[in-house]
């Protein structure tokens, strides 16, 4: 079968079918995936399958798989997290997020396998270049040069860590500029990781900060991914945000995820 990429929405994500992960990649098939990635932001590859090593190894096209601190990792592979054993009063990921937005070089791409799922717990990801571009030229001109300061509050909180272990927010623009599409994308979050506007309170901040997440996650922008065992799914964290939902109960879900080390915002 030959490789084929499949738009999933008018907005985001893409199925990539006729490929086999866990067999190398020839330079044809990798430059196919590399644009359609950036085009869809989010690619999904349906019976796969992957062994954490497997996964490691097609992660490692891609760039630098790091090791998470605070997550817990699989024995044997310090790069691979197991995303298990969330209920939802802690389910730090019940929100739209984008990873680690509070460090100073959040990563860029992440991979996930699923290896137990439930009926229910889909994620969703939104298309931040086109929740840019879809913004008014007014509120292009009114956004340009600001910059928002992320907290890993809510995170910790969740996590149950010492408010005093938790690094201050860090402060990234409003509107990044992807390093290999050169699209800009809306660089928000939920109210308590997108604090607020540098240089202004967070009452200032609130209404303009709320309304370009809620313009973010429109329906008309989003995509949502029933899981099946064996799925990989891969994410472009500088253009996208995800949300995991909670509907599920106490019925296990496991997932295996890897990071990708990625770039300071510009
Ligand atoms: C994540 O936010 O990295 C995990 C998403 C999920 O559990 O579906």
């Amino acid at each position: 079968m030959s490789l084929a990429i499949t738009p999933l929405t008018g907005s985001t994500g893409a199925a990539v079918d006729g490929l086999e992960l866990a067999r190398p990649l020839d330079a044809a098939a990798f430059a196919a995936l590399e644009q359609a990635f950036l085009a869809h932001g989010v690619l999904v590859f349906r019976d796969q399958h992957l062994t954490p090593a497997a996964q490691l190894a097609f992660a490692r096209r891609w760039g630098e798989p790091v090791v998470t601190p605070m997550l817990k990792a699989l024995d044997g592979y310090p790069e691979v997290v197991q995303i298990a054993d969330m209920p939802k009063e802690r389910a730090t990921t019940e929100n739209w997020h984008y990873d680690a937005p509070f460090t100073a070089a959040p990563p860029k791409i992440s991979i996930l396998c699923a290896l137990t799922v439930p009926r229910g717990g889909d994620t969703m990801w939104s298309n931040q270049c086109l929740a840019y571009e879809r913004l008014s030229d007014g509120m292009k001109r009114m956004i340009a040069g600001l910059r928002v300061e992320f907290a890993g509050t809510r995170i910790g909180r969740y996590m149950g860590i010492d408010p005093r272990d938790i690094p201050p927010p860090r402060a990234h623009p409003l509107v990044r500029t992807h390093p290999q599409s050169g699209r800009k994308a809306l660089f928000v979050g939920h109210p308590e990781t997108a604090v607020r506007l540098e240089g202004m309170t967070e009452a200032e901040s609130r209404p303009l900060l709320d309304f370009l997440y809620a313009h973010s996650t429109q329906p008309d922008n989003v995509y949502r991914h029933m899981w099946r065992v064996g799925d990989v799914v891969m994410w472009d964290n500088r253009c996208t945000m995800h949300y995991a939902v909670h509907d599920y109960g106490n019925a296990p879900r496991v997932l295996n995820r890897v990071t990708l080390k990625g770039e300071v915002p510009a």
